[in-house]
């Protein structure tokens, strides 16, 4: 069992990786094998629309980390969103990677579950964590929560480190994920597995 932890902070070792971090560590600590990735400083574009990922089976562009993330999902069995907090919502960098990376390869998530993590000097957090769980609800990921909502505070990684709630929280995320993975492992040697869900009705409002 594989969790695949996303940091999307232009800071290799800042906030949001010291909250993902801890939440790495208690996974580990269970059992669970994880990867931390970083999407790094380089400009991650937005969705163009034009389409071409339903042909290609990933996005077009291939210049930045969506489509090697989108790689690496395919054989991982959880994943961890983690964005500083930008302006109440999740930054720049993870709105394009998460729109291109969800419209392109969607398929390499499905019913796998997912957790957001956000990191704020001081709010908009809850917004923030709202909009990075919007894309696993269209993904039929079970939502995998913790003993408050998963956030930390502070400008650096030692404020994150001083925010003891916060590090609680990531590492009851973390046992939490466990948890759900190991009883997703246990029903699969059941015979469990998601049922034939239908896909093929798409309507607007007009018609
Ligand atoms: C452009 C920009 C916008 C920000 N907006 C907010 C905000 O709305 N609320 C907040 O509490 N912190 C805000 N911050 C601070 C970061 O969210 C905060 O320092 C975060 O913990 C940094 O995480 P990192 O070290 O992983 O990059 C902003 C920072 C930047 C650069």
């Amino acid at each position: 069992m594989k969790v695949l932890l996303i940091n999307g902070s232009p800071h290799e070792n800042g906030c949001t990786y010291t909250a993902l971090r801890e939440a790495a560590d208690a996974m580990e600590a269970c059992g669970v094998d994880t990867e931390i990735v970083w999407v790094g400083k380089a400009p991650v574009r937005g969705c163009i629309a034009c389409g071409g990922c339903r042909k290609a089976g990933k996005c077009v562009f291939d210049d930045d980390m969506t489509n090697r993330i989108g790689e690496l999902a395919q054989t991982a069995d959880g994943f961890v969103f983690g964005s500083p907090v930008y302006y109440a919502g999740l930054n720049g960098t993870v709105s394009s990677l998460m729109d291109r990376l969800f419209y392109s390869q969607g398929r390499h998530f499905r019913h796998k579950p997912a957790a957001a993590v956000v990191s704020a000097r001081r709010a908009g957090t809850t917004t923030a964590l709202d909009e990075i769980q919007k894309y696993f609800g269209l993904c039929e990921m079970p939502l995998v929560n913790s003993s408050y909502w998963t956030m930390v505070h502070g400008s650096k990684a030692e404020d994150v480190r001083m925010d003891e709630e916060g590090m609680q929280v990531m590492r009851n995320l973390g046992r939490n994920m466990a948890w759900l993975l190991k009883c997703i492992e246990a029903g699969k040697q059941q015979g469990i597995a998601p049922e034939g869900n239908e896909y093929g009705v798409r309507t607007n409002f007009i018609r």
